[in-house]
């Protein structure tokens, strides 16, 4: 961080700006202060708070993946008002960005292991970080299987990232939607019956998945039909947070502190300490 302040932002501009659908954009950028880029690093799964002069601050993931750094990434759907703030950006305009905060998705314990990523709507942003962070190191991994859905195809993100994917042997990419339309040739079905059809082995497997609440629910049902155990799930929580540093006490579960803590939990840790908690 610039001087002592932890809540001291750096400066960054916008790149680029990518409408993903009607209500999600993802924005490249860096730093302002060019000299600051070197002293940056990050892990697949952290997030940052993200700010906006007299709107105010945000938390979003870092989307890209560390293995690639000639720029970052944010992708945000629009929910309230820092969020409606941030789509009016245009390139060249600036943000604050302070981070990187939280844990990351452990690479070491999923190395030599089947991936499976199963991502909802805008619960692709970290999963991809993650995805194009195990792809650049590809020969670490065995299987890779990826399933994306959203609610239709207008509101499938990243496309561009879908079909590199789609055309890798080296990926089994599944993509679906609630309801398709007229020009919609795809697959059709919500993401757990369809992760049931496709029936990835829990053996030596680790399924990462990030999505709305509903979506999650449902997907850690088929996960253990499947026979995965709650070890064998990681997903990333996006609880409210303020400070993103351990401080203000907004992001707690019992004494688990999502932002300090978190936000990558195996599924294990999330019923230990809702257990705790209830
Ligand atoms: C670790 C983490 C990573 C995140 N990553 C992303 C990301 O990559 N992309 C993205 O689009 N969003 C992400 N979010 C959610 C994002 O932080 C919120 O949508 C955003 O802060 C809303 O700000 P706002 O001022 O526009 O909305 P507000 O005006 O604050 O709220 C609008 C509505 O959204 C609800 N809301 C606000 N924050 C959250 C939240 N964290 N969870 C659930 N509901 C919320 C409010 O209760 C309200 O109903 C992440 C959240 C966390 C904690
Ligand atoms: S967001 Fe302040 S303690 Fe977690």
């Amino acid at each position: 961080m610039e001087g002592d302040n932890v809540y001291l932002p750096h400066v960054m501009k916008i790149e680029k700006v990518i409408r993903e659908t009607q209500n999600i954009k993802t924005f490249h950028f860096n730093f302002k202060d060019e000299s600051q880029k070197s002293k940056f690093s990050f892990k697949s799964g952290q997030f940052a708070e993200y700010s906006i002069f007299g709107e105010g601050e945000a938390t979003f993931c870092v989307s890209s993946s560390p293995t690639r750094m000639d720029y970052l990434e944010f992708s945000v759907m629009k929910a309230g008002k820092v969020t409606a703030a941030i789509h009016e950006l245009q390139e060249g305009d600036e943000i604050g960005f302070r981070g990187p905060y939280g844990n990351w998705f452990p690479l070491e314990l999923l190395e030599g292991k089947n991936l499976v990523f199963v991502g909802g709507g805008i619960g692709l942003a970290p999963l991809r970080s993650l995805i194009w962070n195990v792809l650049d190191n590809r020969d670490t991994y065995e299987d890779v299987t990826i399933l994306y859905g959203a609610r239709s195809p207008a509101d499938l993100s990243f496309k561009y990232d879908l079909e590199e994917w789609e055309k890798d042997d080296a990926v089994n990419m599944y993509t679906t939607v609630d309801n398709g339309d007229d020009d919609w040739t795809g697959r059709v079905g919500l993401i757990p019956p369809v992760l049931e059809e496709i029936g990835p082995t829990p053996e030596n497997t680790v399924a990462i998945t990030c999505g709305p609440p509903i979506m999650i629910k449902f997907t850690l049902m088929s996960l253990e039909k499947l026979g995965f155990t709650n070890d064998q799930i990681l997903t990333t929580l996006e609880m409210k947070m303020k400070c993103g540093i351990g401080k203000c006490g907004r992001c707690n579960i019992g004494n688990i502190y999502v932002c300090k803590d978190g936000p990558v939990f195996t599924n294990a840790q999330i019923q230990n300490f809702l257990s705790n908690e209830f």
